[in-house]
């Protein structure tokens, strides 16, 4: 008999994880008009961008204007990702009221993700938190690689669940467990969650589950089992870590809910309106030989011209 939640929180990451990996330059104002049709299907988290060094990803450089171009609604936050105190005061600076700070279970991983150690990381996060705390701002922590790394393989799970532990005593108000390349499977996911559990309350976890191998619905379902009620997907299944080969799409949010509403779980999400902005972002990036993204290819309902 399965036992699953009523309601699962949907954060909705394409926009930040799926563009970040694209090679094509992708016009701000498709990346707004994007973030803008989702904010009309219901989700209530859009992850919008990342407040990162643009030498390191090119793709979102253009944080500041995506920020302040979007129709912000009540009823949806808009996370950004921040790497350390400079993210931050460009974050504040933008009137960012979410942000996410991400680290790894893998050394090796940590240092070509973010150029440093992840104990260096946790010293680096920690005035990130306080401060963002102190200024009202919510603070969620990633960690990656929970399920295996593309450089060091097998990951400690002891490691996860003290990573865990220390963000939310930091402060965090929830973790979200990346399998950044997809290589885990249902019973490992579900071992992972059962340990991480036993430290940080099950409501505090999410899951980030890549689907390169086909796997992340079954690991979802395994670990919505436990109890686990916040699930992160990128529309359309866009996305990867340009820092993490093999990393192809995240979970695509249309498969997620379809599978959820099918579960009888709620999510408040108009799936048709999902879908019409996946279709919007697929058209727009698919075009032939395109060296840049622009919506002038794109038609009021995602046609390319
Ligand atoms: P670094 O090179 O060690 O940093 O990078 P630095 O302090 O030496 O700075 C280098 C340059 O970047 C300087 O510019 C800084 O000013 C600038 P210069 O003076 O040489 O012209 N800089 C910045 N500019 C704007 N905003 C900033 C910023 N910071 C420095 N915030 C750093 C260290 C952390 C900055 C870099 O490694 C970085 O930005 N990494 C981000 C990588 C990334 O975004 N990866 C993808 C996201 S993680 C992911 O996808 C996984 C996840 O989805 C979960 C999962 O799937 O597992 C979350
Ligand atoms: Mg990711």
């Amino acid at each position: 008999m399965l036992k699953l939640p009523e309601q699962v929180k949907v954060v909705e990451v394409g926009p930040r994880d799926g563009l970040q990996n694209e090679t094509a330059t992708v016009d701000t104002a498709v990346k707004i008009e994007l973030i803008n049709r989702l904010s009309a299907s219901g989700l209530a988290v859009i992850e919008a961008t990342s407040f990162v060094s643009p030498l390191w990803i090119p793709q979102l450089a253009d944080a500041e204007q995506v920020w302040a171009g979007i129709e912000q609604r009540q009823s949806v936050a808009y996370p950004v990702l921040v790497p350390n105190l400079r993210g931050l005061e460009r974050a504040l600076a933008s009137g960012v009221k979410q942000i996410a700070v991400f680290t790894a279970a893998s050394e090796t991983f940590c240092r070509n993700n973010i150029n440093c150690s992840i104990d260096e990381s946790l010293a680096r996060y920690a005035p990130v938190i306080r401060q963002a705390r102190e200024a009202g701002i919510a603070v969620r922590a990633y960690i990656s690689c929970v399920l295996g790394c593309p450089y060091e393989g097998d990951v400690d799970v002891k490691r996860v669940v003290d990573l865990s532990r220390h963000f939310i005593e930091a402060g965090c108000y929830e973790i979200s467990l990346g399998d950044t390349i997809g290589a885990g499977s249902a019973l490992q996911a579900r071992e992972l969650v059962s340990r991480v559990a036993k430290q940080v309350p099950v409501r505090r976890l999410a899951l980030h589950f890549h689907d390169t191998r086909g796997q992340a619905l079954a690991n979802i379902l395994a670990c919505l089992e436990l109890g686990v009620s916040v699930v992160d997907a990128a529309v359309a299944g866009l996305g990867g870590c340009p820092y993490a080969r093999g990393a192809t799409g995240n979970l695509a949010t249309e498969d997620l809910v379809y599978m959820l509403h099918g579960l009888g779980i709620r999510t408040g999400i108009d799936i048709h309106k999902l879908i019409d902005s996946g279709r919007f972002i697929s058209q727009a990036l698919s075009r032939e030989n395109r060296s840049k993204v622009s919506l002038a290819g794109v038609s009021e309902y995602g046609a390319v011209a």
